[in-house]
Parts: structure tokens; sequence; C-alpha cells
């Protein structure tokens, strides 16, 4: 469905890709882990199309994105739908509005459609009946909800969560990890998730991808990620302040030493 080859990009001296190859099957949830400036959220950016790579390709749906026109890009982007972290929705739109904002963006659905479509994404995320409520008046959950409904709005073949359960108690966070789960199959759809959250990744990932510093570090399904001998992921899994993991990038040469073991 989604494959990146060889993906360059870099800010300055930082390599938030570091010639990166990966791929992402059809209807399978997989979840981008790794911490703060690791590159998660630039590899998604590129992945969407919304940032160029220095160098090489990220093939969506038979079409190269990097270097493909605005036209055809915007087309992808149509079957793309996003969960933006915080959720973003528009804060002087209701949630009926909010929800049918891409619908009325992107197409010339009649209005009555649009109720109908509306209603059934509500349904699906389990808030109906609550089209006439202001972003300002819902929990953190809810709003979590709302801006899931509205990235399924236009029925996309490949979902994006960027931290989708970030601020949650455990129980909204398990309600956000079903729903990606049910969506995922219940609608066939590719979901990939960036997450911090190792225990919400363990209950949701058809496979983990592990990045480090613009470098993938580990990849494979939760059973094989849990008993992977590398010391950084171990590390990273468990969430030990000790380890071969450094907090910030400061200690450049340290991390390529890490690297080159
Ligand atoms: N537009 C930019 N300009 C300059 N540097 C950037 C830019 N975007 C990202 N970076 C740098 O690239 C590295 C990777 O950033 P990225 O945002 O992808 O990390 P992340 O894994 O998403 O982190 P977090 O978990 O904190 O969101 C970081 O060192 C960051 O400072
Ligand atoms: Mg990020």
């Amino acid at each position: 469905m989604i494959k990146v080859e060889n993906l360059v990009k870099t800010y300055g001296s930082i390599v938030a890709s570091n010639n990166l190859n990966c791929h992402f099957e059809k209807g399978k949830i997989t979840v981008i882990l790794g911490g703060s400036g690791s590159g998660k959220s630039t590899l998604l950016r590129q992945i969407t199309g919304l940032e160029k790579p220095d160098s090489g390709a990220v093939h969506f749906d038979g079409l190269d994105l990097t270097c493909t026109d605005k036209k055809s890009l915007y087309e992808k982007r149509k079957k793309m739908g996003m969960l933006f972290q915080g959720s973003a929705l528009f804060n002087y739109l209701n949630i009926f509005e909010n929800i049918a904002f891409p619908l009325r963006e992107h197409t010339r659905i009649a209005d009555n459609v649009i109720k109908t479509i509306v209603t059934m994404k509500l349904e699906m995320v389990g808030l109906r009946g609550t089209e006439h409520l202001m972003p300002s008046q819902l929990s953190g959950g809810m709003t979590k909800r709302v801006g899931l409904a509205r990235a399924i709005v236009m029925d996309p073949k490949v979902i994006f969560y960027d931290e989708p359960t970030s601020g949650l108690d455990p129980i909204s966070t398990g309600v956000i990890d079903k729903l990606i789960r049910d969506l995922n199959r219940k609608l066939n759809i590719t979901s990939i998730v960036v997450s911090h959250d190792i225990e919400s990744c363990f209950r949701i990932a058809d496979k983990v991808i592990i990045l480090f510093y613009g470098d993938i570090i580990a990849e494979g399904t939760v059973e094989e990620i849990k008993t992977s001998e590398d010391l950084k992921v171990q590390q990273f899994i468990k969430g030990e302040p000790e380890g071969p993991i450094p907090f910030t990038r400061t200690d450049k040469n340290y991390v390529e030493d890490l690297l080159l073991e």
C-alpha cells in the first residue's frame, strides 16, 4: 500500500530521516514508536506529501508522491484521513460543521446527504446526538473522537494518527484504541499511528517500527519487539531512565557510536 524507499530528510545538521526503508501493509495497523525528536512526525509529513524529502521515494497506491504534480498529490491526499495531534478542530464551528467540513470543501454532495454521512460517522465513534455542541464543550477523549469522525468522513483508504491517546486517561485511551482497531477491521482501512504510548501500541499494532534519531532500529510484530535483544529497544519499551538512550540530541557523537554498534 505504502512503501518508503531510501528516504532522507535533514534540517541543517540534524538528520531527521536517515535513509529510511519501510512499508505499510494494506488493512493493517502499523505503529511508529520513538522518543521525542526521533523523526516520527517528519516521517508522517513526508508520507502524507506535506513535506518533500531531500531524496528518496514514497510510493502510495502506485504513485511516487515525492515527484508527482500538485493535482495528483491532491487527489491522493483525498484518500488519506488524518487525526492531528490535539485534533485541530475549528473552535468556531459546531461538531456537525467540523465533521462536514471536508465534504463541503472537496465535494458537491447535497446537504441532506451530508447530514446522513455526518450522523453515520458520529455513530461510528459513539457520539451520536452531539452535532450541536461546540468543541469547547467536549472532553479530551470526545475531542479526539470528533477528530476521528472528521478523519473518516471522506472514506479514506489510509488513516494517519498523530499521538491519538496523548493526554487521555486510561479508560479514554482504551476507547480510542478500540476505535482504531474497529475502524481498521470494519472499514478495512490501513492505519498508521505515531505514538509514545507503549501499552496502547502493544494493544493495537499488527506491526511496530521503532525510530531512534532518524534511524529504524527495530521493526516487527509486538512479540518480536518485546523479545528484541537490542538494548535501546528494551530501554525504550520499558521506559528505563538508565541505558543507552540519551535524552537529547546534543551528544551527537555518542548517538552515532551507538548506531554503529
Ligand atoms: N521544520 C523543521 N525545522 C528544523 N528542524 C526540524 C523541523 N522539523 C523537525 N525538525 C527536527 O528534526 C528532528 C525530528 O523531529 P520530529 O518532529 O520528526 O520528531 P518526533 O519524533 O515527531 O518528536 P516528538 O515526539 O517530540 O513529536 C528533531 O530534532 C527536530 O528538532
Ligand atoms: Mg512529533
